[in-house]
């Protein structure tokens, strides 16, 4: 007999549970329907509409260019393809920035329009004002530490980040802040794994790491990049577990030899 197992949607509370419990937290970006359903039915716990769909979606160098109204679209094919996740959504930059009024602005704009259940904004001390103006609009904000890649014209590289003491002494300060001002959670991002180690066990909330070690209480990677769509990019923190960029193009390649040699379509394959 078939059983209707009931999908229980994730929820911050049920990562902080996870956290509590010591249960990993498993996150991937997505960006389209398409994907969406395959890595939602894969029983993943958060879905990140990432901006770095400016670079693997739009193929921008970098993750400024996106705007407002285009995370938007994108998030709003992420909703309508997951059953279990949750949906978070980064803010793009630009959209948040300027002060705390646009930044709940921006939030509810997403909100409204996408259907997503919560928002992602970067920084520490200079966003806690906007970060607690959305929440208590009802808007859950995950937090992004570290290398924050909206400022990467500021870094100029994106190698390590807080490698340096005062650095690692803001990082640590700045999480603290992000809790306070109410953050269910927080990514940090390519910063050494003792530095994040610490920052996890400073905090109550759940910490996300990329590039960041296995003290998090979660890890996150781009799709594109954890499939071996993107070609060519390999940092240390990566672990490839396919290879689509090649399966991709050699199925192409099979296509073409079909379509030119009149196999494609055959006798069973047309009406
Ligand atoms: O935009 C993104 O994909 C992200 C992750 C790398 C955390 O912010």
């Amino acid at each position: 007999m078939q059983v209707n197992k009931e999908i229980k949607r994730v929820t911050t509370h049920t990562l902080q549970e996870m956290k509590n419990s010591g249960e990993k937290i498993a996150m991937l970006t997505a960006y389209d329907y398409s994907m969406a359903t395959v890595v939602d039915s894969g029983g993943i716990d958060v879905l990140l509409v990432g901006d770095s769909a400016s670079m693997v979606m739009a193929g921008y160098e970098t993750t400024l260019p996106i705007t407002l109204d285009q995370m938007i679209y994108h998030a709003n094919s992420v909703v309508r393809g997951t059953k279990r996740a949750l949906v978070v959504v980064d803010l793009p930059f630009g959209s948040y920035q300027g002060n705390s009024k646009e930044a709940l602005n921006s939030a509810i704009r997403m909100m409204k329009e996408s259907g997503a259940h919560a928002v992602k904004l970067e920084g520490g001390k200079e966003i806690a004002e906007s970060v607690e103006r959305i929440v208590a609009a009802g808007i859950p904000v995950m937090g992004h530490l570290g290398l924050t890649p909206q400022s990467i014209y500021k870094f100029g590289t994106y190698t390590v980040r807080a490698k340096e003491q005062a650095e690692a002494d803001k990082l640590k300060n700045d999480i603290k802040i992000l809790e306070t001002v109410g953050c269910f959670a927080v990514v940090l991002e390519k910063i050494p794994a003792t530095l994040a180690a610490e920052a996890t066990s400073s905090v109550h909330i759940p910490t996300i790491g990329i590039g960041a070690g296995n003290a998090c209480d979660g890890q996150v990677l781009v799709i594109n990049d954890m499939i071996g769509l993107t070609k060519g990019f390999t940092p240390r923190f990566l672990r490839q577990y396919l290879n689509m960029f090649d399966e991709i193009n050699k199925a192409v390649g099979y296509y073409v030899k079909d379509v030119k040699a009149g196999n494609f379509p055959n006798q069973k394959e047309q009406y």
